[in-house]
């Protein structure tokens, strides 16, 4: 299978990696509108053949990976699937969910798999969660609160909820197996005029779960922390940890029958913590090696297209509700008798 990448600026060259890495396939082509960013691949890979449009690209290849910005992403993967080739699309699918919708619907009569790039998704210590839950490690799960903070880089195109929540949505909804059934979003745009740069989310399940996502490009530290609160146990998942990224925590709180009036009723488990040894494999590598095989074989993608289209019906939901504060503040709650 010959593939191609169009898109070499900050995310593409690590795809240019992994693709070139893989066995599987042969990375052939690569496109990009800029020519420094052109000249950058071509200097680093120079048995590609190199295009400046994706016009010109599309007979030197049988699948391409689609890693430019999100306005473009709808285009780029529709003429790709015209064409009949195979298409995996960065996150997150496409910038409406009308579009992403036309995408799936697409790719299926096209016969053409369409994936979309959650790299968390091919995580290790994402899928040791995911199997901790459904194997009811954790008991019924009460709460999940995601930070995902940083110095970070301001994209020009989109604001902090479609840039970094879309990560943790995908593991959301990767981790419950569920679409949710409430959700709102308030954020402030802090340095740029027009754009959050700072947001908090809010997701109710069907299953009763609550979640809450904190993302930001604006703040000190690096933080990738995930707490998952389970009737039984309880999970502190930090990626930014060189190991043990996973903490399973046997605590908790038991309501206990009273054996005399007035007594305490809630006492307090304090068990061991385990931190699971985890493969350490790089999820793009899988990323990509999924697509080539799911390409080839015809299997459906872990995250096909019919995924990415659900992460994108909640980031535009919690878009939609979303509240954005401005100088100066306004009272939202007025609260009686209180100065
Ligand atoms: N999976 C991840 O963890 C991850 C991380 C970062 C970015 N991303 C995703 O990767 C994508 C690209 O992000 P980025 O930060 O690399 O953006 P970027 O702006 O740095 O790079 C995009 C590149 O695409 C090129 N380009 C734009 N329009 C084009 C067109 N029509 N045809 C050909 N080339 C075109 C630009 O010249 C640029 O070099 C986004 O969808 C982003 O969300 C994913």
């Amino acid at each position: 299978m010959r593939v191609g990448l169009i898109g070499y600026g900050y995310w593409g060259p690590n795809l240019a990696r992994a693709l070139n890495q893989t066995d599987k396939c042969e990375f052939v082509a690569c496109c990009d509108a800029n020519p420094r960013s052109l000249g950058k691949a071509l200097r680093s890979y120079p048995s590609l053949k190199g295009f400046s449009s994706a016009s010109e690209l599309w007979d030197s290849v049988d699948a391409v990976v689609i890693a430019t910005p999100i306005a473009t992403h709808f285009e780029l993967a529709r003429q790709a699937l015209l064409r009949g080739k195979h298409v995996m699309v960065e996150k997150p699918l496409a910038h409406s969910s009308r579009l992403a919708e036309e995408l799936v619907e697409l790719a299926e009569r096209q016969s053409c798999t369409l994936m979309t790039g959650h790299t968390f998704i091919y995580s290790p210590p994402v899928n040791v969660v995911k199997n901790l839950i459904q194997d009811g490690t954790l008991g019924d799960i009460h709460y999940i609160s995601l930070s995902r903070v940083n110095l970070g880089l301001y994209q020009k195109d989109v604001d902090v909820i479609w840039d970094l929540a879309v990560h943790d949505v995908s593991i959301l909804l990767h981790w419950l197996d569920e679409m949710p059934v409430w959700g709102s979003s308030f954020g402030r745009a802090c340095v740029q005029k027009d754009k959050n740069d700072v947001a908090f989310i809010w997701l109710q399940f069907p299953s009763g779960v609550v979640a809450s996502i904190e993302i930001s490009w604006l703040s000190p530290q690096k933080m990738r922390r995930t707490s998952i609160v389970g009737s039984k146990r309880m999970i502190v998942y930090d990626d930014t940890e060189p190991s043990e990224k996973i903490k399973i925590y046997d605590r908790g709180v038991v309501v206990k029958q009273p054996e005399s009036f007035g007594e305490y009723q809630l006492t307090y488990r304090l068990g061991d913590m385990v931190a699971p040894s985890l493969s350490n494999v790089e999820p793009l590598l899988v990323e990509i090696d999924h697509f080539i095989e799911c390409s080839i074989s015809g299997r459906r993608p872990r995250t096909d297209g019919a995924f990415g289209l659900k992460v994108v019906q909640v980031l535009e939901g919690v878009a939609k509700s979303s509240v954005t504060v401005r100088p100066p503040a306004p009272t939202l709650v007025e609260l009686e008798g209180v100065a």
